[in-house]
């Protein structure tokens, strides 16, 4: 942790309280001059930090910037969000997460930008993402599991996300085949993942996360209004993004740590109960075919299974569905 960052954890360890300008230069190992100039360089980034003299200083409000110190601070996981690179506009987040994971970025890193200008979505179709009013994160994880599983760390994001969604605001999502969020009929989020492997090996996933937090409907290009929606809109309360963030990495964590030792078939149930497709007529498209029927649920790999007219049943690996 740097100077800025000891300071805000003092801070968020006694919220509310004057902490003395002797006890900071203390916990952080430098002058008190250093740490008055330390807080000027926080207010400059947008913390309003009262100074009363005798008394010391105490933290009024934080800026809700996805800054790493932010994220960092507080952050009650191992791995998951433990190294943050915070961008304020970039094309897209993916390709720096894969050079940074191609550089030997850590598991856990999360890579995100305020606004991207060429936002990927899956199937080669754009993202849209705004200033300031979205999640546009990319997570690098390395899990050592064989390649035909690699999808199931796309519907393992998808049951964090929903969870994280339903704690931060008490929204009711359901999760559609593969990786999309909705709320009702609209989508609040979408997953990309993107995978490096050699062999039958993954090398590393990166996780993309587009999550539409404080939009408003102004924010929505025409196209969309129908189709998308996000959580200031359906809770009527802007969400604090680094508090969501921060959720959604302790989430993470845990469900992927129970993953990697016990296997799907939590992953699997949790996707189940929250499913949007399960029980639905579905068309599905896929390279090589087009079927239509009902959803009836995931099999033990998490793919996909439909059962058509004639009661014969399809899995679906990878596919657009059409409801
Ligand atoms: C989809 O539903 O089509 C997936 C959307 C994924 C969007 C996220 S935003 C962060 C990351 N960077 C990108 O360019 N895309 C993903």
């Amino acid at each position: 942790m740097n100077i800025k960052q000891v300071i805000l954890q003092a801070f968020r360890d006694q919220p509310g309280r004057f902490i003395s300008g002797e006890e900071l230069s203390q916990t952080c190992g430098c002058s008190r001059t250093a740490v008055w100039k330390h807080i000027e360089e926080l207010r400059r980034d947008g913390y309003e930090v009262e100074a009363v003299r005798k008394s010391g200083y105490r933290l009024l409000a934080a800026p809700d910037r996805l800054s790493a110190a932010e994220i960092m601070a507080g952050l009650a996981t191992t791995r998951i969000g433990q190294h943050v690179i915070a961008h304020d506009e970039v094309v897209s987040t993916q390709p720096l997460a894969h050079e940074a994971a191609a550089k030997g970025a850590q598991e856990g890193t999360l890579v995100l930008a305020e606004q991207q200008t060429g936002g990927k979505g899956r199937l080669g179709r754009p993202w849209h993402s705004p200033k300031g009013t979205g999640i546009w994160m990319s997570l690098i994880v390395r899990p050592a599991i064989p390649l035909p599983k690699a999808p199931q760390m796309t519907l393992l994001t998808a049951v964090t996300v929903a969870r994280t969604i339903r704690e931060e605001t008490g929204l009711t999502v359901k999760i559609k085949w593969p990786n999309d969020i909705f709320i009702g009929d609209k989508k609040v989020c979408g997953i990309l993942t993107e995978l490096n492997a050699e062999a039958d090996r993954v090398n590393y996933l990166v996780i993309g996360i587009g999550l539409n937090a404080n939009s408003v409907q102004a924010d929505f290009p025409e196209e969309l209004l129908s189709i998308a929606t996000s959580l200031r809109i359906e809770s009527g309360t802007p969400v604090k993004r680094v508090a969501f963030i921060q959720r959604f990495c302790q989430n993470f964590e845990e469900e992927y740590d129970h993953y990697l030792q016990e296997g799907f078939q939590r992953v699997k149930d949790e996707w189940e109960a929250n499913s949007y497709s399960i029980g639905r007529w579905v068309t599905v498209q896929t390279i090589s075919q087009k079927l239509e029927g009902q959803a009836i649920g995931l099999d033990e790999e998490g793919v996909l299974m439909i059962e058509d007219r004639a009661g014969q049943i399809h899995k679906v690996y990878s596919a657009d569905v059409n409801y």
